[in-house]
């Protein structure tokens, strides 16, 4: 049963809340009664969906429109924020896309957008909003990684992975720093799941041949998520098979992994140019 007294009169900022596992997180925090601050580049899309969730579960939504590949965004955002009177009990680095094709062959200004928008944004966010979690004693940081920043590094989408991987460590570093005063930090590493992620990507032809089994709807993945962060699990991965997917990663001698991800990873990344 859902227990909407965990965010009564609490608020959690979600980034990349315009499409996927973001709405979805929308969602969730919605039914357990957190009032919202959503934001994403597509205002239209957040505007709907506050109004969908004000119907739905009576919470407070606000919209705020930016692009964290701008390095002043998390700064506006933060402002924006205090300027409205609002404060943030949760949040959730949760934006994100891949740059396809070999490292060699993207323009350096994309990688570094990337790395803005995965890594930069998130640390900032988190930077900008933690002190007041630890003054009020209560703060929830979800960093949506991926099973990628468990598994090796593969080639094509070059910084993917790695971007995962330092999400992860700062969560958990986040979350020892924070947990004596009740601020707990998780990752949450899904594997595939249905979003538009892999449409903005260009890899819809390549994951559309992947057995359904390895897949997971955004719904699932993200109640399991909150759950996690609530629990003070510092690094959740759902799903029995990603699950098992992390496992290998774990158990398997380095080579013999970076093996099998070099014989499979063309099945899910551009590695052209
Ligand atoms: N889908 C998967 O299989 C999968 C697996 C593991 C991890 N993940 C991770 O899950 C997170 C969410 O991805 P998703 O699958 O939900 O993809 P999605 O459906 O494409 O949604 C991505 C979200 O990020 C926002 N975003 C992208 N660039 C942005 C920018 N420059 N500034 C602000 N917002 C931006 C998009 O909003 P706008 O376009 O409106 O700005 C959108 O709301 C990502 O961090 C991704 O790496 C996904």
């Amino acid at each position: 049963m859902t227990d909407i007294r965990e965010g009564k009169g609490r608020t959690a900022l979600i980034t990349g809340a315009s499409a996927g596992i973001g709405k979805a997180f929308a969602h969730e925090f919605a039914r357990h009664g957190f009032d919202l601050i959503l934001t994403a580049r597509r205002e239209d899309r957040l505007k709907a969906l506050a109004d969908e969730l004000t119907k739905e579960h009576g919470v407070n939504v606000h919209v705020i429109a930016d692009d964290l590949a701008d390095p002043g965004a998390p700064g506006r955002i933060v402002s924006w924020i205090d300027g409205q009177g609002l404060t943030v009990d949760a949040l959730v680095n949760n934006a994100g896309y891949a740059v396809p094709g070999v490292f060699t062959a993207t323009q350096w200004e994309d990688q570094q957008r990337f790395i803005q928008v995965l890594v930069t944004a998130g640390c900032e966010l988190a930077h900008r909003l933690m002190p007041g979690m630890i003054e009020r004693k209560y703060g929830r940081i979800i960093n949506v990684a991926s099973l990628a920043g468990i598994a090796p590094g593969t080639a094509g989408h070059t910084l993917y992975g790695a971007s995962k991987a330092f999400m992860i460590k700062f969560s958990q570093s986040l979350h020892l720093e924070g947990e004596r005063h009740n601020v707990f930090a998780s990752a949450l590493c899904p594997g595939f799941t249905y979003s538009e992620f892999h449409d903005v990507t260009g890899v819809r032809g390549e994951v559309s041949k992947l057995p359904k089994y390895m897949w997971m709807d955004a719904a699932p993945v993200v109640a399991q998520g909150y759950r996690a962060v609530m629990q003070g699990k510092t690094i959740h991965v759902p799903g029995g098979f990603n699950k098992f997917v992390a496992f290998l990663a774990r158990v398997l001698p380095g080579p013999v992994a970076l093996n099998m991800v070099r014989r499979r990873s063309r099945q899910f990344r551009k590695q052209e140019g």
